[in-house]
This record gives structure tokens, C-alpha cells and sequence, in this order.
């Protein structure tokens, strides 16, 4: 779906994620500078800046990697700020790096099956008298990573390594886990960077049918194409500040944004 027919969303649509006033300091760096914003349930939004704008910061903060000088975060309605990350993800709010992060000895599928929340069967006690319900969760997840794996095109490489995966796969292989967890938001942090084009199609694809499905993104990219074309809406950040905050016809359109990011040599629209 192309971002005319969608734009206008963010205006309306009830908000899954809300900050508020999110600051981050590295010493005297201020990675984050009073940051708010709130992302729209059901929509995809674009986080766009510079190198060293703190995009991946405000992800790390969000999902309680990196813990905020200052500010609040309301998934669902409920404050997470001072959750642990794996709190974070077990309320619905999943996150994939920008450099992947597999366990790169493990198979594709040995991926997901660790991905999966609540195993009843890493509880010490757990096999004395569970064994039964463990097994049951076991093979529920099993199905669950076999039709994702389905959906992801990877499951042609299951049993693979995930070292031996392609860099667009190992991408793959990112949103694959985090599906794993039924999640209701998913922030991607640049998913197309060193992908090549028909596997950044396939990405798209999938992303659309995801977000068909009732799932809300947050994507970090470089790629303003994707950017331009596939997102509701679109968040620029600088210097830890956001410069920006519109359509991509608008976005197109801002001197702000064309001389601090979208005229830089590199970053086509
Ligand atoms: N753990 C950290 N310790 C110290 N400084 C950090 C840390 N994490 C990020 N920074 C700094 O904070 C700033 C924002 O970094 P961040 O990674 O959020 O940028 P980004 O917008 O994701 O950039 P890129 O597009 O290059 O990925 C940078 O100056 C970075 O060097
Ligand atoms: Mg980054």
C-alpha cells in the first residue's frame, strides 16, 4: 500500500506507544533531548536523521536497554519506563537491532524456539511435575516458528547456522524471532540497510501484511524510499531532537529537513 492512501492516520488513530519528554545523556553528550512522541496503533512510522541523531537511542530507551536522565514511556496505556528489556517484550513491544543479533551457532528454527516467551521448561523446578504442559508449550512454539519461518521465506534455510545466513537473511531472521512473541508493536531498526532490492521488497511485502494483521511498526531507515513511499507518517530526528513530524509529501517539502538530512550526499528521495 502506498503512503497516499494512508496518510492522515496518525491524526485519528489511537496511540500505542506515547513519550514524553525523554532525555538521554552520554556525559556531556545529549543523545536525547526532550523527546515526545506518540506513534498511532495500526500505523507504520518512519524514524528518519542524520548518523548519530539518536534514533537507536530513543529504541535502546524505550525498550529499557538503556535507561532515560528524564521521561515517561505508556504502551497500552501502562507506564514501562524502568522495565528490564524482556519485561518490555513480554507486553507486546518487540524490537530488532540494527546490526543483527542471532545466535550465529544455532540453527534458523533452534532462533526462534528461543525467542519464544514464557518457557515453562528453564524453571529449575519446572520438570519435576510440568513435564507434560512443557512438552505441550514446546510443540505449540514448534508449529508457531515452523509457519513463521513459512512466512518469512526462511524456512528453506531452518536448519542452517544462522552464521551462514545471507546479511538480508540474518534481517529476515530478526523479524522472524521478534513474531515469535506475538507482538502488537514492532520497531525495526533498519531493516533494509545492506539488503539487496528483492529481498527489501520481500521485507516491505511483509511488513504490509503484518501491519494488515493489526501490527504496528516503528521503523528506523536510511532508505527514503521505503520511508517515502510505505510510511504513514514520518519523525525526523537531529541532535537528539525532533525537527520533524508529518507526511512524506510535507516531509518533502521541509527546508528544515532537506538541509540538515534529506539534501546530505547519500540520502536520495
Ligand atoms: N552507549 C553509549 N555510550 C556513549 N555514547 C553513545 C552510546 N550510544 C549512543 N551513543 C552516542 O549517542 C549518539 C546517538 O547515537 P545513536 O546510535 O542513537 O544514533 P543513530 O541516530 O541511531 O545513528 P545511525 O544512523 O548512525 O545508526 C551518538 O553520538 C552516539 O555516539
Ligand atoms: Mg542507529
Amino acid at each position: 500500500m502506498q503512503n497516499s492512501e494512508r496518510v492522515g492516520t496518525q491524526s485519528t488513530a489511537e496511540s500505542v506507544l506515547s513519550i514524553r519528554g525523554l532525555t538521554k545523556r552520554f556525559d556531556a553528550l545529549v543523545a536525547l533531548d526532550d523527546v515526545s512522541l506518540t506513534v498511532g496503533r495500526g500505523s507504520i512510522t518512519g524514524l528518519i536523521g542524520p548518523n548519530g541523531a539518536g534514533k537507536s537511542t530513543l529504541f535502546n530507551t524505550v525498550v529499557g536497554d538503556v535507561k532515560p536522565d528524564l521521561g515517561s514511556i505508556e504502551f497500552n496505556g501502562k507506564p514501562i519506563q524502568g522495565y528490564t528489556p524482556d519485561k518490555v517484550f513480554r507486553c507486546g513491544l518487540a524490537r530488532t537491532f540494527q546490526i543483527p543479533q542471532p545466535f550465529p551457532e544455532m540453527t534458523v528454527l533452534d532462533n526462534l524456539m528461543l525467542s519464544a516467551p514464557s518457557q515453562l521448561g528453564e524453571k529449575f523446578w519446572a520438570p519435576w511435575f510440568l513435564q507434560r504442559k512443557i512438552q505441550r508449550q514446546e510443540s505449540i512454539h514448534l508449529q508457531q516458528a515452523h509457519e513463521i519461518l513459512e512466512f518469512t521465506t526462511l524456512d528453506k534455510v531452518a536448519h542452517l547456522a544462522a552464521a551462514h545466513l545471507s546479511g538480508g537473511q540474518q534481517k529476515l531472521l530478526e523479524l522472524a524471532r521478534v513474531l515469535m512473541s506475538k507482538p502488537d508493536m514492532i520497531m525495526l531498526d533498519e531493516p533494509a540497510a545492506g539488503v539487496n532490492p528483492s529481498l527489501t521488497q520481500l521485507l516491505i511485502e511483509k511488513i504490509h501484511q503484518l501491519n494488515r494483521s493489526g501490527i504496528t511498526f516503528l521503523i528506523i531507515e536510511h532508505n527514503m524510499d521505503l520511508v517515502m513511499k510505505h510510511c504513514d507518517r514520518i519523525v525526523a530526528l537531529a541532535n537528539g531532537r525532533i525537527i520533524f513530524d508529518g507526511t512524506a509529501v510535507d516531509a518533502q517539502a521541509s527546508e528544515e529537513l532537506l538541509d540538515s538530512y534529506l539534501g546530505q550526499p547519500g540520502v536520495g528521495i
